[in-house]
């Protein structure tokens, strides 16, 4: 398996069908382009286990239970994703947590047909989460059914340090909120890790907000480019449902959702920080190299990505292709690359010798 996107949702916020995710998922054609995984969030169970300790769906949210649910998406070609947490209680406190029941929980999640797991970090015992998260890791792999292990410990103790023999991604940063500044702060954060991910294990810098309307058209191409070259899971945060053109446009972009899934699988670095200004690089597998050039200040500027920053020799002359105009540029460059970009805005190429 490559890596697959999620998409997910928070059922304390919504009362959600998954049943109608899964279908607005395949109808909008976003699981042709990769997005397979549906994720619960938090508030899917009971309060209370069962008199064998085991977790109930809820009973108003999940009348059929979670494994009806995830024969229904499973039929859709899509994959289930549930959310439990390395404490007592959840997040929201609504629904018991995994701590001391984890071989019992997986079994559970394996036996509905759980294909991805998120992990939190709440309420916890107040020991470690190298020491918490790991017994789910065991737990997970008795369970009998390859279940992607999603760490969100939120970065506390540097979770790409050690995740790689935990989990198949680790959150680096607190949640994100649907602004620039949340945005960005994420995506540095997570760049500080670079070195770290690779197949097997990702950095995970949060979720998309693209679509919920908290930042504007030329932001959301920002966020969605960063989190592309950085090899960030990419799940789709917003109602599929309602998608609009734009958000379409965006979480459809083929050529960078390809740059996310490169085989290489390396996570792209800021190269070069000129103030707001920023060359981010990569490489990309057939010594190709993606760079995005990011503007974050509040005027137009020119960006300019030299050879020497990102991997190339300085005489090599590249073929450009511009992903969000989908264009390939008509004269060959060499030594480097000039842009003008507007405000709080991008353009992302890939380099081919
Ligand atoms: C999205 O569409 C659903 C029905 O398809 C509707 O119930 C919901 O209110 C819509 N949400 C927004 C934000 O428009
Ligand atoms: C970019 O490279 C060209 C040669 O292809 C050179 O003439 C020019 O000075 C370079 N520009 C910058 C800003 O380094
Ligand atoms: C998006 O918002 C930023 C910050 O307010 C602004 O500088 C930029 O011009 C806006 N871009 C578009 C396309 O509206």
């Amino acid at each position: 398996m490559a890596f697959d996107f999620p998409f997910l949702f928070s059922l304390c916020k919504l009362p959600f069908t998954f049943g109608v995710a899964a279908d607005a998922i395949v109808s909008t054609g976003l699981s042709k382009l990769g997005y397979h995984y549906v994720n619960i969030d938090d508030c899917w169970a009971e309060i209370a286990r069962d008199d064998k300790g085991n977790l109930v769906p809820h009973k108003v949210k999940f009348p059929s239970g979670i494994k009806a649910l995830a024969d229904y998406v499973h039929s859709k070609g899509l994959k289930l994703g549930i959310y439990s947490d390395a404490g007592y209680y959840t997040c929201a406190k609504k629904m018991p947590g995994s701590l001391g029941h984890e071989e019992q929980d997986a079994k559970t999640f394996a036996s509905w047909g759980i294909d991805y797991l998120k992990y939190d970090n709440c309420n916890t015992d107040g020991s470690k989460p190298t020491v918490r998260y790991p017994v789910m890791t065991k737990a997970l792999m008795k369970a009998g059914r390859p279940i992607y292990f999603s760490l969100c410990e939120w970065g506390d103790m540097h979770p790409a340090l050690w995740g790689m023999k935990v989990g198949n991604s680790w959150r680096t940063t607190n949640d994100i909120s649907d602004n620039w500044e949340s945005m960005v702060s994420r995506a540095d954060q997570n760049e500080v890790y670079a070195e770290y991910a690779r197949p097997g294990g990702w950095n995970d810098p949060d979720m998309l907000e693209v679509g919920n309307g908290g930042m504007n058209k030329s932001e959301y191409i920002v966020h969605f480019s960063i989190w592309a070259v950085s090899k960030a899971p990419l799940l789709i945060g917003c109602d599929v449902r309602n998608a609009s053109k734009d958000t379409m446009e965006i979480l459809g972009n083929t050529e960078v959702i390809a740059v996310n899934q490169d085989k290489l699988g390396v996570q792209a670095k800021k190269v070069r920080m000129l103030g707001d200004l920023e060359v981010w690089a990569g490489p990309l597998s057939d010594y190709r190299v993606v760079v995005l050039l990011a503007n974050r200040s509040p005027v137009k500027d020119t960006i300019t990505a030299h050879w020497d920053d990102i991997g190339l020799p300085a005489d090599s002359a590249v073929t450009v292709r511009d992903l969000w105009e989908h264009k390939t540029l008509e004269t060959k460059f060499v030594n480097n690359l000039t842009a003008t970009i507007d405000s709080h805005s991008c353009k992302m190429y890939i380099l081919k010798p």
